[in-house]
């Protein structure tokens, strides 16, 4: 396994997941904002061509991109990329999945007026909880300059509110660097 660094959070989460989900060529995941779609193209690698990958965003371009880059990089289609917000995530699903990321924020080269909201990620996050598998985990990136905090917030509220005979619940910070760095949130069932 390459030596990535742990502090740039989404390489972080990348390195867990694939240490965690490479047992097997058919593995179901969901990329919760698939913006540019690095998150995606990774998610449906690591799926492999009987796994299955959704990916959600609100905005037509990040969707754009998203299947520009796969289409160029996978010589198969595992993925289905859904216009809607993450928040009628159940609507989409009707399978079990293993693992799901929220990289949360502005879409990169975009409009940054667009953002997640803490509301709507928190009932994605409710929504997709009944939809886990048993060893299933979603990661969560979160970022404090969009909105000073307010989605991080609702975030760590309702993720302390979860019963922890059911889920494990970690909150990953870098406690040494200056200009708020991004923070992690895994979830994972305690089965
Ligand atoms: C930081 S970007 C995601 C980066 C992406 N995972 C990647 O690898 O490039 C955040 C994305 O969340 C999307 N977004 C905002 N609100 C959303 C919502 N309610 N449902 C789904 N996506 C949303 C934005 O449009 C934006 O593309």
């Amino acid at each position: 396994m390459e030596n990535i660094k742990y502090g740039k959070l989404v390489d972080f989460v990348h390195m867990l997941i694939k240490q965690s989900y490479s047992d097997s060529d058919a593995h179901s995941f969901v990329d919760a904002t698939c913006g540019n779609g690095f998150d995606t193209l990774f998610l449906c690698r690591l799926a492999g061509e009987k796994g299955c990958v959704k990916a959600f965003d609100i905005q037509a371009q990040a969707i754009e991109r998203t299947e520009i880059l796969l289409k160029s990089n996978l010589n198969f289609i595992n993925y289905e990329l859904i216009k809607d917000s993450h928040e009628y995530i159940g609507n989409h699903l009707s399978d079990k999945i293993d693992a799901a990321i929220f990289n949360l924020g502005y879409l990169p080269f975009s409009d940054k007026t667009v953002t997640t909201k803490g509301d709507t990620t928190v009932k994605a996050i409710m929504n997709l909880l009944p939809h886990l598998k048993d060893d299933g985990r979603i990661f969560i990136t979160t970022y404090i300059t969009h909105d000073t905090g307010y989605e991080i917030k609702n975030i760590c509220e309702f993720l302390n509110s979860l019963d922890n005979s059911v889920y494990n619940v970690l909150h990953i910070n870098l406690i040494n660097k200056n200009n708020t760095p991004p923070e992690l949130f895994i979830i994972e069932k305690n089965a």
